[in-house]
């Protein structure tokens, strides 16, 4: 495979695969027998989310998460492609800081998408 890139799954022993970068890591892992959980696969759920330990990931449509979950780490394996070698974790072990209660701990402006936080102009 030309210009593949090693990712490297902490939370599964560190075991290591290497990938196309120009694919999805689910559809790529997956191929290679790792089972993890997804939903709708195009960004919307965040079923997928794995947290990105080290290197760069590529998810311009993952849609579904919001500045906070982006700044953890988050990443959406369903449309995330590498740009490096990368280190995940992986499936519902990673989630412990990507859900939470917004009526007990609301987010604040900062931690929403940019579009969300930002008021269109006609209802101000
Ligand atoms: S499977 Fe729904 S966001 Fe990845």
């Amino acid at each position: 495979m030309t210009g593949a890139v090693t990712i490297t799954i902490a939370n599964r022993g560190g075991a290591s695969f290497l990938v196309d970068p120009k694919k999805p890591l689910l559809a790529s892992l997956e191929a290679q027998g790792v089972s993890l959980p997804y939903g709708c696969k195009y960004g919307g759920c965040i079923t997928c989310a794995a947290k990105l330990l080290h290197g760069e990931i590529d998810q311009q449509a993952a849609v579904a998460l919001n500045n906070k979950q982006l700044r953890d780490g988050y990443v959406l394996l369903c449309v995330a492609r590498p740009k490096s070698d990368c280190t995940l974790d992986v499936g519902v072990d990673s989630h412990d800081k990507l859900y939470r209660n917004p009526f007990a701990e609301p987010l604040k402006q900062d931690e929403l998408k940019a579009d969300i936080a930002t008021q269109p102009e006609e209802t101000r």
